[in-house]
């Protein structure tokens, strides 16, 4: 397994919209499988397919807990949530954005509809803390980062404090 190189904020690839998966294949599942390793390391729950650079809709996510086993993750691909119900405000944070935590607005419970590595149809119900996470990966398929669900005042100040530490970075 390769661990890959996370793309961060502002690279473009994040925010393009995904392109659908129509072919699952050995790549497909050496990719997740890389992806899954990259989550692990990071360390990260959730990570989608735009954040290692490749504009395709799939997301891999921690499964641990709710498996009750140590390292098992779960890849969704083409994931799409049919159903949304309740309001949870939580803190979240990103492997793309650095630095950065805020307390988002989210679903409390979630229904997924993906499909399996194989590209059979599933369906996945999520609650509270995992649900979070879906709608987190799910949104950077579509191009949108935690930040955007901000105050705009609340991002406006996120993202001087980010430029700042870019440039830190940088020196
Ligand atoms: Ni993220």
């Amino acid at each position: 397994m390769t661990i890959l190189k996370i793309c961060e904020f502002p690279d473009p690839v994040l925010r393009q919209q995904a392109a659908p998966v129509d072919v699952f294949d050995e790549q497909l599942d050496k990719l997740a499988a890389d992806m899954a390793a990259t989550m692990f390391d990071a360390p990260g729950v959730g990570l989608a397919a735009p954040q290692i650079g490749k504009s395709i809709k799939m997301i891999v996510v921690d499964h641990s807990r709710q498996e009750e086993a140590p390292g098992v993750w779960l890849a969704l691909v083409n994931p799409e949530i049919v159903a949304a119900e309740g309001r949870q405000c939580d803190s979240e944070g990103c492997l793309s954005v650095p630095e950065l935590t805020s307390k988002v607005n989210r679903h409390r419970k979630v229904t997924v509809r993906y499909q399996n590595l194989q590209g059979q149809p599933q369906e996945i119900t999520a609650e509270d803390r995992f649900a979070v996470v879906l709608q987190h990966e799910i949104d950077h398929l579509n191009g949108v980062l935690f930040l955007d669900h901000l105050s705009s005042l609340k991002r406006h100040l996120y993202l001087k404090k980010y430029k700042k530490w870019l440039e830190q970075q940088q020196n």
